[in-house]
C-alpha cells in the first residue's frame, strides 16, 4: 500500500515505519518503533534526498515509484552513509540506472564500501557552499561533519526553506498519521523519544553541532526535514532551543537523578530513603532508577534531563556494581559535562566504590563531585549521615 505525504508543492515525503524493530543500531531499546524518512523534490530536474533501511524496502521502493510518476530519477543526494539510510541506494540505482548519486567526498568512498556494485553510476561531489541547481530550485549545501559521521551534509533549498538535516533534529518513534509535528502532542508523543536519541545517538558530538547550529542561523529555516520522526514547519524555534541546551551539556531541567545498584536491596533502600529526604530539602523532582532494571540508554537520557546526579552503589569483587560501571563508562564516552554529582557507597567490609567512583567521574569536564559521601555498611542506620548528605546536595 502506498503511504506518501506532500510537504510541499513539490516535495514529497517517500519514507516508512517499522515498528516491529525492537533495538535501534541492534542497542536501544525501542516501544514506538522509528521512521526512516526520504524527500522526493519533483522540478525540471528530480531529486531523492536519502534512501532507507532495508526493514522497509518494499514499502520506499512502492513509495518512490508512486511518487516518481513515471519521470526519471535525476539525482540521488546522500546526506548520510549509515546503512538505515543507505541500504537502498543499489536498489534505487537498479531501478534509475541513470542517476547521479550526490554526496561530499567521503559519502562517495563510503558508497564504494557498501554498494562496491555501483563504480559506474555517475557521481557528483559537493562540499559546504556547493549548490545543486534542478530548474526552480537552488539545493545548497552545508557541511556538518561529525553530526555523527563524519561524511555528513544538511541540504538547503531556497524556495521552500527547507533544511534536510540528516540526523539531527530527528526522533525515533513511528510517523504515525501525519508526517507534520505540529499535527503531533511534541511533549506527549516524541519528546522523550527525541532526548533519548539524541543523548544517545549525538549526544557525544556537543561542539560539532554547536558549529552546525550557528551555520543553520544565517539562512532562514522554515522547515526542518530530519531522517526520523515527524517533520517540523510551525514553532521550529522550539526544538532549536532543546538542541542549543542538548549540545551544551545544559541540563534541561533541574530535577534530580538517583541510580543505583542493588544485590539484595539494601543500597536500594537507602537510594530510596535518599530520595525522600532530598525531595523534601530541594523542593525538586526527584528521578530514581535502578541501574540493573534500566536499560543505560535511559539513564543517558535522563542525564540529559538532570542537573543533580546521585549514585548508590555497593562494593563489588573490590571494585564497582558491573552495571554502575558500565553506566559511568557510558558517562565518559558521551563526554557528559556540566553536571553535579553526590556519591553514597556500600560495602559490609570494604565501602570503596566512593573512590572509585569519584576517578572515573573527575575526568569528565566541567563536572563538580561533591566531597560529602555517604557510607553505608551492609545497612543504612545513620540518620544524622543521610541528613548530612542530602543537605550537601540541596546546597550544591
Ligand atoms: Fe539514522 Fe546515523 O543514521
Amino acid at each position: 500500500m502506498i503511504n506518501i505525504q506532500p510537504i510541499t508543492n513539490d516535495i514529497t515525503w517517500i519514507g516508512a515505519s517499522d515498528r516491529r524493530i525492537s533495538r535501534f543500531e541492534n542497542l536501544f531499546p525501542l516501544t514506538n518503533g522509528v521512521s526512516y524518512n526520504s524527500y522526493l523534490l519533483k522540478d525540471e530536474k528530480t531529486v531523492l534526498f536519502d534512501t532507507a533501511d532495508l526493514t522497509v524496502a518494499r514499502q520506499f521502493m512502492d513509495n518512490l515509484e508512486a511518487a516518481m510518476e513515471g519521470r526519471k530519477l535525476d539525482y540521488l543526494v546522500v546526506l548520510h552513509m549509515e546503512p538505515d539510510h543507505c541500504a537502498l541506494i543499489s536498489a534505487v540505482a537498479e531501478r534509475y540506472p541513470d542517476l547521479t548519486i550526490v554526496a561530499s567526498m567521503k559519502a562517495l568512498q563510503f558508497v564504494d564500501q557498501f554498494h562496491p556494485s555501483l563504480k559506474n553510476i555517475a557521481r557528483m561531489t559537493v562540499k559546504e557552499g556547493s549548490v545543486l541547481e534542478t530548474g526552480s530550485h537552488k539545493i545548497s549545501f552545508v557541511a556538518a561533519p561529525m553530526v555523527h559521521w563524519p561524511e555528513v551534509l544538511f541540504a538547503y533549498d531556497d524556495v521552500s526553506g527547507a533544511l534536510f538535516s540528516a540526523d539531527a533534529f530527528g526522533t525515533w518513534g513511528a510517523v504515525d498519521g501525519s508526517v507534520f509535528m505540529d499535527q503531533h502532542d511534541f511533549d506527549k508523543e516524541y519528546l522523550d523519544d527525541a532526548r533519548r536519541y539524541y543523548a544517545n545517538i549525538v549526544g557525544k558530538y556537543g561542539p560539532q553541532v554547536q558549529a552546525v547550529l550557528k551555520k543553520a542561523a544565517k539562512v532562514d529555516i522554515k522547515m526542518i526535514l530530519p531522517l526520523h520522526g515527524p517533520v517540523w514547519r510551525e514553532d521550529i524555534g522550539r526544538f532549536l532551543d532543546l538542541y542549543q541546551k542538548w549540545s551544551t551539556y545544559t541540563p534541561e531541567t533541574d530535577d534530580i537523578m538517583i541510580v543505583y545498584g542493588t544485590l539484595y536491596g539494601n543500597t536500594g533502600s537507602a537510594a530510596m530513603a535518599a530520595s525522600a529526604r532530598i525531595r523534601e530539602k530541594t523542593g525538586k523532582a526527584v528521578h530514581v532508577f535502578d541501574v540493573s532494571e534500566t536499560d543505560v540508554s535511559y539513564l543517558i537520557d535522563a542525564v540529559w534531563r538532570c542537573g543533580k546526579i546521585v549514585l548508590f552503589c555497593p562494593t563489588y569483587n573490590n571494585g564497582l556494581y558491573p552495571k554502575m560501571e558500565t553506566f559511568l563508562h557510558d558517562l565518559a564516552a558521551l563526554g557528559v559535562q556540566k553536571r553535579t554529582f553526590a556519591l553514597a557507597e556500600n560495602g559490609t567490609w570494604a565501602p570503596v566504590t566512593a573512590k572509585l567512583m569519584r576517578a572515573e567521574l573527575e575526568n569528565l569536564k566541567n563536572c563538580t563531585v561533591l566531597d560529602t559521601v555517604l557510607t553505608i555498611k551492609s545497612t543504612l542506620t545513620d540518620e544524622e549521615a543521610l541528613e548530612a548528605f542530602a543537605e550537601a546536595i540541596a546546597q550544591a
